[in-house]
């Protein structure tokens, strides 16, 4: 468990966490996973789950995988009550950390073209735009392929 100055805290989640980290992702976005997503990425041991709390309360959380060199974020939200106070800068910080103490070169994710909010955030992680991926989601949106060297 790490402490936050933002008065939230971090620390690995565990399966008995899928509950609460949908919960999140359903309030969060309009495209959220389904339990089976989140129930598989457990079962990968490379993959990494990351929750973000006040008082206890999961109110984040960040899914990415450390794979050879490289990081890719697949899944990050942040409650809409608890959005805009350094909550997701924190997560990414620690994965990013994480990846660079793993020996990672290279950091990569996926975002729809509309994801204002999301896309400010890497870029201020600097991110930033390799590939557009057209029709990509079920909807036809399109994705951007954002990457950085770490
Ligand atoms: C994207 C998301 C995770 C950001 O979470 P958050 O905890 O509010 O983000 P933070 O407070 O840590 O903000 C970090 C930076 O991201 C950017 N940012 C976050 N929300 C933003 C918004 N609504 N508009 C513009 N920039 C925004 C800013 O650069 C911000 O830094 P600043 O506050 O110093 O300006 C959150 O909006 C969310 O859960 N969205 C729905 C799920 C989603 O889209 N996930 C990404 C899938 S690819």
């Amino acid at each position: 468990m790490i402490e936050l100055v933002t008065g939230f805290s971090l620390r690995p989640g565990t399966s008995a966490d899928i509950d609460a980290i949908v919960a999140v992702d359903h309030a969060a976005t309009s495209y959220p996973w389904t339990r089976e997503n989140f129930e598989r990425e457990f079962h990968y041991q490379w993959s990494k789950i990351n929750v973000l709390c006040r008082a206890e309360k999961i109110i984040g959380f960040m899914v990415y995988w450390i794979i050879a060199d490289e990081l890719q974020i697949l899944n990050l939200a942040v409650h809409p009550q608890s959005q805009r106070h350094g909550g997701a800068k924190s997560l990414m910080a620690y994965a990013l950390n994480e990846a660079q103490k793993a020996g990672c070169k290279q950091a990569i994710l996926e975002v729809r073209v509309s994801n204002q909010p999301a896309i400010a955030l890497y870029q201020a992680h600097r991110f930033k735009t390799s590939t557009l991926r057209k029709n990509y989601y079920q909807n036809g949106e399109d994705a951007l392929v954002m990457s950085r060297e770490m």
